[in-house]
């Protein structure tokens, strides 16, 4: 007689966006699901905050407002976390694998601070703890860091990984728009949160990195290791100034394991117009990895939404089960077997563009030079254009340097009289 294989069981917990979006590629997978996974794969519950609210695309009778009825069914093997928020998920998740489930997530916020605690968690009890969604919604790059990638020494991760503000620059540029007309547009479409904090000051994508390099440099970083810096100060006349030096400024997310320590840093930076990431646009997110053996690799695709969220996570979901039916749960643990030291952010080297509005008069222009030859900073490229009324605007762009140098001559000129204002500080990718 064949022997029947029974169909692996699952809940999902959360049933917004990402929730809604694996119910429903789990749907469209159904009747090839034998074929991909090696075994069915049949949504028992669906955990949400209020059943009474209408969910028009999941089966209502599935949904539960409580935990209990997850964690207490044997049956359940694979839990997805896609509710959001360090707690109750944090517990949820810990009660699960406990419970000799495995679970799939897709929460940066929880990982990037708690990630080592979860996955030495799944380790201990022999379960998988699969996160691919975390980064970059749909582009597969965590599980490419950590298997197709882990021949390799890996001294950078740079990446866009904010679809929200990576649309809100591309307006800026091609439309010349300002930062709270892009941001609107950007709330209008639905791709802005409510409260956008998180994406437009850089903590969303600081999360990504922290995960995205625990993973390539094998080395514990957390959220707060992480220098975040936003894109609320970029105006429409940095993107000009940019332009006129073959720039665009994005807001980059760079980790790089240097001879030094790690450093892992998001802020807005200006980047030569002929690299592949000044190219990726709107929603999109891109990621590039530098690794000894590949060389340079680039990533490209849907940072985030409903499907492309679902795609990651389903993925996992497939890996999970055949892992179950492999006998072979919980191959992976925490990868982070170095403890490297994490740069402080005046230690980096950077190349910077500043913008300054000066007196209009004779040895301007040689006393900021000079104020910047004194801290070390060399000056790759200036331009001086005519400000009105006896000012005049300077722009340049540096050499390579300790950002604890170039923050020193920016606060020496600071103090000059003829000085009237610094508009602008961008780091320059390099
Ligand atoms: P969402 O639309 O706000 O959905 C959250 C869901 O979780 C809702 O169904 C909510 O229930 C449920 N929930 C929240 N707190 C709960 C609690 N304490 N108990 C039970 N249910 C609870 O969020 P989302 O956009 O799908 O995001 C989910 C996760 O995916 C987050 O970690 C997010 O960072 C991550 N992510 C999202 C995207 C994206 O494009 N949206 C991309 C990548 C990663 P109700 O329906 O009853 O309110
Ligand atoms: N808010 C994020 C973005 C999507 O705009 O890219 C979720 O990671």
């Amino acid at each position: 007689m064949k022997n029947e294989i029974r169909p692996i069981k699952m809940a999902i917990m959360g049933a917004g966006t990402v929730g809604g979006g694996v119910y429903k590629l789990l749907q469209m997978r159904k009747n090839e699901m034998m074929q991909r996974a090696g075994t069915d794969i049949e949504i028992s519950k669906i955990l949400v905050k209020s059943i009474s609210e209408t969910r028009k695309d999941v089966d209502a009778s599935l949904l539960t407002e409580n935990f209990e009825d997850i964690i207490n069914d044997d049956s359940i093997q694979i839990v997805v976390e896609v509710m959001g928020g360090i707690e109750p998920a944090r517990t949820f998740i810990r009660r699960c694998l406990n419970a000799g489930k495995s679970v799939v997530s897709a929460n940066k916020d929880l990982i990037a601070v708690h990630g080592r605690e979860l996955l030495d968690a799944a380790k201990e009890n022999n379960v998988d703890f699969m996160f691919e969604a975390s980064c970059a919604g749909g582009i597969p790059i965590i599980r490419s860091l950590k298997q197709s990638l882990v021949a390799n020494d890996i001294t950078e991760i740079m990446g866009i990984v904010n679809g929200t503000t990576n649309y809100i620059l591309t307006k800026m540029d091609q439309e010349g728009m300002e930062f709270d007309e892009a941001l609107a547009k950007a709330t209008e479409l639905g791709y802005a949160e409510a409260d956008p904090t998180a994406d437009i000051e850089g903590l969303d994508a600081g999360r990504k990195m922290a995960i995205m390099g625990s993973i390539g440099f094998h080395s514990r970083i957390v959220f707060d290791d992480v220098y975040t810096e936003g894109i609320t100060h970029i105006t429409s006349k940095d993107i000009k100034y940019a332009k006129d030096m073959d720039c665009v400024i994005k807001l980059l997310g760079i980790a790089r394991n240097t001879p030094t320590g790690i450093e892992v840093r998001v802020h807005p930076t200006l980047i030569n117009k002929e690299h592949p990431m000044a190219s990726v646009n709107d929603v999109f997110n891109a990621v590039f990895v530098h690794g000894d053996a590949v060389d340079d690799t680039m990533f490209y695709g849907r940072g985030a939404g409903e499907m492309p969220t679902a795609s990651a996570v389903v993925g996992d979901v497939i890996e999970v089960a055949r892992n179950i039916n492999g006998g072979c749960l919980g191959r992976f643990g925490c990868t982070c077997f170095k403890e490297l030291p994490i740069k402080s952010i005046g230690d980096i080297e950077s190349k910077y563009f500043m913008r300054m509005i000066v007196s209009d008069c004779a040895g301007v222009l040689g006393n900021v030079a000079s104020i910047l030859g004194n801290n070390h900073v060399s000056i790759e490229k200036i331009i001086q254009k005519p400000a009105g009324c006896d000012k005049a605007e300077i722009v340049a762009i540096t050499d390579s340097v300790q950002e604890k140098n170039f923050k020193a001559a920016l606060q020496t000129l600071n103090d000059m009289s003829f000085v009237q204002e610094i508009s602008s500080m961008i780091r320059v990718y390099a």
